[in-house]
């Protein structure tokens, strides 16, 4: 592959593909459940929502009239792409947590007219995601090379390809995604990923505002019933994968807004007494009526909180930008020299 000049490459020789996820995925869950939903408060990592329908309403959570983050991060990308890529001269993107990239396209698009634009490297759970988004972004960009990763972003960060050299590059996390970590797990991972940064490279994160409390719970608890249906769909996963029988529309979505510590959770009821069996890991457990299991926390923040954390993890921050009506920031950040 690399004896052969993008230029002269179909679009499909252009990408390559690793998958991480064999069947040692179903051990991760396995564990992930054995040791979540035996806690005394049950939980659950929020990475298992995206399966294929999973990615499917999330893509519909994106359209929403309350879920604000994605336009405001949107925005921010549409006005302010071309001046990130001035500023970072980057010719090669990493992003964690990737999705269907469409935010992304827009970094894409600028680095292509800055004529920087060589390689994209997405890493996401959900391999249709991957796939999709690399068939889609060679065909839109003349010679873009793209090399996905179908992968936990917590445990497969080694297998990213080290930088092509000819440019710095940007790692991007968006969306939001990095405020689904606990507040020291996060200051941990960001500290993980700096150790992909060379001097030059630049980490790209969006992080969701603190605000109106209003605002923000009904970005997780939309009128249609979508991030609802979101929610429960974590139990569909399990029954699936694991053999477990829940039903889930015996459970209520529950979104509340911790005032203290500025994130938002996502719980699932339970409405009456549940007998659950997790067939495969011969698994019984019990919920009382009334008892939740939290599935997200998604924290909120302040510029404070940004540079805090950045600062912990031996980076700090370069540029904070915010769209018009100050929802949301994305926040470029470098190593400290
Ligand atoms: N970046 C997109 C999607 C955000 S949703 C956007 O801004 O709209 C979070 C994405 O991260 C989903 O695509 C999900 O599949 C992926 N994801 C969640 N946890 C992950 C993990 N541990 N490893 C890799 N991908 C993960
Ligand atoms: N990273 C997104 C966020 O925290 C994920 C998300 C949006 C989400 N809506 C959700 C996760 C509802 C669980 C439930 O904003």
């Amino acid at each position: 592959m690399d004896s052969i000049t993008a230029t002269t490459c179909t679009a499909e020789q252009r990408i390559v593909i690793e998958s991480f996820l064999g069947g040692g995925d179903h051990r991760t869950l396995a564990d992930d459940v054995l040791d979540g939903l035996t806690r005394p408060f049950k939980e659950l990592p929020p990475k298992h929502f995206y399966d294929a329908v999973g990615a499917e309403l999330f893509d519909q959570i994106c359209e929403l009239p309350e879920y604000y983050p994605t336009r405001c991060e949107r925005e921010i990308l549409e006005q302010r792409s071309a001046e990130i890529v001035a500023r970072t001269g980057a010719a090669e993107l990493v992003e964690l947590g990737s999705g269907t990239a469409a935010k992304t396209r827009l970094l894409l698009a600028a680095m292509h007219e800055a004529g920087t634009l060589d390689r994209y490297v997405p890493i996401d759970v959900t391999e249709s995601m991957v796939r999709a988004s690399a068939q889609r972004l060679v065909e839109e960009f003349d010679g873009l090379r793209v090399h996905g990763i179908v992968g936990d972003f917590e445990r497969h960060l080694e297998h990213v390809p080290p930088p092509v050299d000819g440019g710095p590059r940007i790692v991007a996390f968006l969306g939001g995604t990095i405020g689904n970590f606990t507040p020291g797990s996060r200051r941990r991972y960001l500290r993980t990923l700096s150790q992909l940064l060379g001097p030059d490279d630049f980490l790209l994160f969006g992080t969701d505002l603190v605000k109106d409390p209003a605002i923000i719970e009904a970005a997780y608890d939309d009128s249609a019933g979508v991030t609802a249906a979101f929610n429960r769909n974590v139990l569909t996963v399990l029954n699936r994968e694991l053999d477990a029988n829940f039903e889930p529309d015996a459970y209520d979505h529950v979104a509340f807004f911790d005032r203290d510590r500025e994130w938002i959770e996502m719980r699932l009821r339970a409405r009456r007494p549940q007998r659950i069996l997790i067939g495969k890991l011969g698994l019984r457990l019990t919920f009382a009526a009334g008892e939740e299991l939290r599935t997200e926390i998604s924290a909120k923040f302040t510029p404070e909180r940004i540079r805090g954390d950045l600062a912990a993890a031996g980076m700090e921050l370069v540029e904070s930008l915010t769209d018009q009506a100050g929802l949301f920031a994305l926040n470029l950040a470098r190593v400290r020299a």
